[in-house]
């Protein structure tokens, strides 16, 4: 996997800061709250599991299943294959994603959670990449913000590999031209 990669962009070190960091801001902001939070799969699996045991707050979890990728570099029509299963009528509802590029999948994930009378929605993503931006999404929690280029490990794919990468790198392009 690692001759495929370009340059490492996140280290594992940095992974732990960012967790310990997100997980305090989340565990000070919803004290006293019923927080309920979503993970995107697959991508999410890594950073969900690391984020929340660093969250020190009751917590339940659920997961969605969005599809944009269909095995390419390019955001195209969205499937939901899963959805949640807890009831989140009055919850503070904290959407997790791996990466926001346009924000296209996320945005139709608030639109549809919002609809169900969550008491918040807010978006957590351990990567924001806002030159790929095509729609109006600012998450309120960002672990680090990255290039706009194609990026793999730590849950982020490309054609389902990579995902077992213990830190970021940048896809070498000749992997996926
Ligand atoms: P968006 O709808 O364009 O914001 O894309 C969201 C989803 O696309 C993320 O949850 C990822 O699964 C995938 N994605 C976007 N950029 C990358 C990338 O650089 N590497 C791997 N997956 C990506």
């Amino acid at each position: 996997m690692n001759k495929d990669i370009e340059s490492v962009l996140i280290t594992e070190k940095d992974l732990a800061e960012i967790n310990a960091r997100l997980g305090k801001e989340i565990s000070e902001d919803y004290l006293g709250k019923e927080v309920v939070v979503v993970g995107m799969l697959k991508g999410v699996l890594p950073f969900m599991m690391d984020l929340i045991r660093n969250i020190t707050i009751p917590i339940k979890i659920d997961f969605m299943q969005p599809n944009s990728y269909h095995g390419g570099t390019t955001s195209q029509e969205m499937i939901l294959r899963k959805d949640i299963d807890l009831d989140i009528e009055n919850k503070h509802v904290l959407l997790v994603d791996d990466i926001v590029d346009t924000g296209k999948t996320m945005k139709l994930i608030c639109d549809m959670i919002g609809k169900r009378n969550p008491a918040s929605v807010e978006v957590v993503t351990l990567l924001d990449k806002p030159e790929g931006r095509l729609v109006e999404l600012t998450p309120k929690y960002v672990g680090t913000l990255v290039p706009n280029a194609f990026v793999v490990g730590y849950g982020l794919d490309f054609d389902e590999y990579y995902r077992n990468m213990p830190y970021i790198g940048i896809l070498k392009p000749e992997k996926y031209q």
